[in-house]
């Protein structure tokens, strides 16, 4: 895979400050677990890398989180895998960094992995763009899986190489972009909960039984020929998780009716976003976007009490993107 894309018209290398943005994604997407990622247009976080005076991360500041994510650069996704960066690049430049979120945390939408992404791309691009794709994704997990305790690549590797993503684990892990419906749409409801992932995935334990595994490896076949065969009936038929979903529907308050109503309103199928709370539905077309979404929004309010953010967005083909270059 190639590199990441520039809007600044920049070549990498010459510059004193890069800021990248890179976007949220939904994970898992049924059956996927820890395997699938799409990349949404919206949200997303920015992150800035500046030369500074010194070696190392020399200073780390980082807003619109309310003062929660650690600004100690040894336990934040961003400065970890610049971290990543300067270390694969025997660099011993200063870098000062700024982590602006936007995307909320415990949301389910791949928060940490975006900021360690766009970490990645930034100090890779600071210093001389040399990095590949896979090893860009390789300094962001080292951010991911430190800064969120969880050891996964399906939210990075969507956020950084844009569209759908199966993503092989091993080392390297190897990224496959996969097509989607021009015609799909996703509509998010985020509502005002938080489910932090470690404790998502340790309950889920290390074992499954043999039928929930035949259900899971057919169903994530079944939904990549899906995509390819651009086939609804069978978009619906194989967005089920037999695994991780049926255990962390009680971290949800609400989470069943509002899968349904996203249903009943004309998607084609849902899910839990990731570790939740989000849910996500894949909808044919903006319209039908819109109605899941107010469904889903109305269901969590009447079942949980909990107003929701809603994101509509078509799959970002992008995405990670070099925003500036000075
Ligand atoms: N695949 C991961 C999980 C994604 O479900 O735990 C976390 O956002």
């Amino acid at each position: 895979m190639g590199r990441v894309a520039s809007s600044s018209g920049r070549p990498p290398g010459s510059a004193r400050s890069v800021r990248v943005f890179a976007p949220a994604s939904v994970s898992n997407l049924g059956p996927g677990f820890d395997i699938f990622g799409l990349a949404l247009e919206r949200p997303g976080d920015e992150v800035v890398v500046r030369a500074a005076p010194g070696s190392g991360i020399v200073s780390l500041t980082v807003t619109g989180d309310g003062g929660r994510v650690p600004t100690d650069p040894l336990r934040n996704a961003a400065a970890l895998a610049v971290q990543g960066v300067l270390d694969r690049l025997g660099a011993g430049a200063g870098v000062a960094i700024e982590v602006h979120k936007g995307i909320p945390l415990a949301s389910g939408l791949g928060g940490s992995a975006a900021s360690a992404v766009a970490g990645a791309v930034a100090a890779d691009a600071l210093l001389d763009g040399a990095l590949d794709r896979t090893a860009l994704l390789e300094c962001a997990l080292i951010g991911e899986s430190k800064g969120s305790g969880a050891d996964h690549a399906d939210n990075a590797a969507p956020s950084l190489a844009g569209g759908f993503v199966l993503v092989l684990q091993g080392r390297p892990p190897r990224m496959v972009q996969l097509p989607t419906p021009e015609e799909m749409v996703v509509a998010v409801a985020h509502p005002a909960l938080e489910v932090e992932t470690l404790g998502a995935r340790t309950i889920l334990g290390d074992t499954i039984p043999l039928g929930a595994g035949i259900l899971q490896w057919g169903n994530a076949a079944g939904l990549v020929a899906a995509f390819f065969r651009k086939d609804w009936d069978l978009i619906a038929r194989c967005v089920r998780d037999a695994v991780a979903e049926p255990a962390r529907a009680g971290l949800v308050p609400g989470f069943h009716r509002v899968k349904a109503a996203a249903l009943e309103a004309g998607a084609v199928a849902a899910g839990l976003s990731g570790s939740g709370p989000s849910v996500f539905a894949l909808c044919r077309g903006q319209l039908a976007a819109e109605a899941a979404a107010a469904a889903m929004a109305e269901a969590f309010m009447l079942e949980a009490g909990v107003e929701s953010d809603i994101v509509i967005s078509g799959t970002n083909a992008a995405g990670a993107r070099i925003l500036e270059m000075e």
